[in-house]
């Protein structure tokens, strides 16, 4: 999502070389790892998509109290997502009859082409206006608007980032707002260890694949004969570090080989590849990370079993 495609090779050469191995999540999204990622989101263990949804939809009024009326709002999405939450959004500020436009940005110009349609099928007066590209890049060449901005990132997305790295992230986010902005950010809980597990180790081994098509992605892309069979999916939680890991374990002493990289690497037996962090958050922390990007929260929303939540940051001048 965020990177581009010319740094792939150079991520994976690097990522494989290093001890501990690891590949980016960033690149799980191709066309097949959207479609799954989709599917993982109604999975019964994946908790995390239906509490977004119903604070989205059920506790709309308090996202926009800090509106000013009478501007049209500029709503933007980093990272296109699929739709569903976002249409609750855009469903009610249709119903209360706000002026705005919808804007969802990302890298990927088939995922935005998919969003788009899926918004204009279910609400076809919804005016959608996609961007393809650079996050920071699009939100700061239109910068000195007028009108009032909410940037959306939603789904925990963040929680893939270190503690640091979603500093950084967020501060140049910061950078492009204005004191009438908001950034409206969704952060996974901390909660029983063994429920944020199974959220990503579904007994329908659904996060499997999603994970082992990484490797599918790599064979296709840079001619690998990464063997599937020969991968297994194993999630951690720990709940000193509020981090869920997912790795690939090779089962067997193997090479693989990506022929259009000119490249080798060597497993032995239950070696692994660190693929995945999904960070969880205490409010607490969540005080400190806002302070620390330059932000103060001004609202906090929580689904009624406190899985999730969702927050208006204000930035401080
Ligand atoms: C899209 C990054 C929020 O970390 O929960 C779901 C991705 N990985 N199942 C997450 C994911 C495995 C998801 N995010």
């Amino acid at each position: 999502m965020l990177n581009s495609s010319d740094s792939f090779a150079q991520d994976i050469l690097q990522g494989l070389s290093q001890n501990p191995r690891r590949l980016s999540s960033t690149y799980f999204y191709d066309d097949l790892g959207s479609a799954l990622f989709s599917e993982i989101m109604n999975l019964p263990e994946y908790y995390l998509s239906r509490s977004e949804y119903e604070i989205l939809s059920q506790q709309t009024d308090a996202i926009f109290q800090w509106l000013p009326s009478g501007q049209r709002l500029e709503l933007m999405e980093l990272g296109a997502g699929d739709g569903t939450k976002t249409l609750a959004l855009l469903n009610y500020l249709m119903q209360k009859g706000i002026d705005f436009r919808y804007i969802p940005i990302d890298i990927s110009s088939a995922a935005l082409e998919k969003l788009s349609s899926y918004i204009h099928e279910q609400l076809p007066a919804a005016p959608v206006f996609p961007q393809t590209g650079n996050y920071f890049e699009l939100l700061g060449k239109q910068k000195s608007s007028d009108q009032p901005r909410l940037i959306l990132f939603l789904g925990s997305n963040i929680g893939n980032f270190s503690h640091q790295q979603a500093i950084s992230f967020i501060r140049q986010i910061k950078d492009t707002m204005q004191s009438h902005d908001r950034l409206l950010v969704g952060f996974d809980l901390v909660k029983h260890p063994k429920m944020i597990r199974e959220a990503y180790n579904d007994s329908s081994g659904l996060t499997k694949a999603f994970n082992l098509n990484l490797l599918k992605r790599i064979n296709q892309e840079f001619n690998g004969d990464f063997d599937l069979l020969q991968f297994d999916h194993y999630e951690s939680y720990d709940p000193e570090l509020s981090e869920a890991r997912s790795y690939l374990i090779s089962l067997k002493p193997q090479i693989v080989t990506l022929r259009d990289l000119q490249f080798s690497v060597k497993f032995e037996t239950w070696d692994y590849i660190h693929v995945e962090v999904s960070r969880k958050y205490k409010p607490s922390t969540l005080q400190q990370l806002a302070a620390q990007s330059g932000f103060e929260i001004e609202t906090a929303l929580y689904d009624c079993k406190h899985y999730f939540t969702d927050q208006l940051w204000k930035p401080i001048a």
